[in-house]
C-alpha cells in the first residue's frame, strides 16, 4: 500500500507531503504503521530518498492517552484505534489536526486546551463533588483526553481564542457539581466561550472516542 504523510520539520516551515511504500498487515493500526517505517535504519520514500524519521505522539497505545489523534484519509481519529482493515482503496493519508500549531510532522500543540481552563479557572483542584451530584454522568464527562478530535471537526471552534469547544463544556458540566466552586462564574464561562458560539451541529459527539454525552453536559449547564 501508499502511505502519504504531511511533513513539517518545525513551526513555521512549509508542510510538504511524501510517499512511502508500505507491505500491510492485517491486523496493523496507524500506530504500528507509523513504528513500522520508523523501525527502518535508513528510511526511504517512494523516490528511493532518505527521509527523516516520521515525528508522531503517543503514549498508552490502547485509545486512553488522546495522544495519537490526527487525521486519516480526512477523517480526525486516533492512530492506535484505526486498523488498517477497515480503511477504504490502497493508499493512506496522514496528516496532522489542523487547528493546532504543528510542533513537527505529526505532532501539535494541543496546550490551548488546558490554557483556557486555566484561563476561567475551570479545573478541579480541592473541591469535592457534591452529594446530590449525577456521579454516573460525571464520571462519562471525566473521561475526556483532550485530545483535540472534536475541535478538529466543530464547525465553530477555530484557533480556541474565543469558542473552547466541546471538551470545555464537558469540563464545566463537572466543575458545576463541585462543593465550595464559584458556580457562577462557571457558568458565565460557558455562556460565554461555549454556549455563545455553539450552533449544536454535534458532530463533536460522533467523533469523541471515549463517547462522552457531550449534549448531556451542554443539556445540565444551559439550566444553570
Ligand atoms: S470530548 Fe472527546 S473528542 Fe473532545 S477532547 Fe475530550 S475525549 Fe477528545
Ligand atoms: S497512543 Fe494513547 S490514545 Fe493512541
Amino acid at each position: 500500500m501508499r502511505v502519504k504523510i504531511k511533513r513539517q520539520k518545525m513551526p513555521g516551515l512549509k508542510p510538504y507531503w511524501q510517499e512511502f511504500e508500505y507491505d500491510p498487515k492485517p491486523d496493523q493500526t496507524i500506530a504500528g504503521l507509523l513504528d513500522d517505517l520508523n523501525y527502518k535504519d535508513d528510511l526511504k520514500d517512494i523516490n528511493g530518498d532518505s527521509a527523516p524519521r516520521i515525528s508522531w505522539e503517543c503514549s498508552c497505545l490502547q485509545g486512553m492517552c488522546g495522544g495519537c489523534a490526527m487525521v486519516i484519509n480526512n477523517k480526525p481519529a486516533l492512530a492506535c484505534e484505526t486498523f488498517l482493515r477497515d480503511l477504504k482503496g490502497d493508499t493512506v493519508t496522514i496528516e496532522p489536526l489542523r487547528k493546532f500549531m504543528t510542533i513537527s510532522d505529526l505532532v501539535v500543540d494541543r496546550g490551548i486546551i488546558q490554557e483556557n481552563l486555566k484561563k476561567v479557572n475551570a479545573y478541579i483542584g480541592k473541591y469535592k463533588a457534591d452529594e446530590n451530584a449525577d456521579h454516573n454522568q460525571m464520571y462519562s464527562a471525566a473521561k475526556c483526553l483532550k485530545c483535540g478530535l472534536c475541535l478538529e471537526v466543530c464547525p465553530n471552534y477555530k484557533d480556541g481564542k474565543s469558542f473552547y469547544g466541546a471538551a470545555f463544556a464537558n469540563d464545566c458540566y463537572l466543575i458545576s457539581q463541585r462543593s465550595g466552586i464559584r458556580k457562577e462564574e462557571i457558568t458565565v464561562s460557558y455562556r460565554d466561550h461555549f454556549a455563545k458560539g455553539c450552533s449544536k451541529a454535534l458532530s463533536c459527539v460522533d467523533v469523541c472516542p471515549m463517547k462522552i454525552p457531550t449534549l448531556a453536559s451542554i443539556a445540565k449547564m444551559n439550566r444553570s
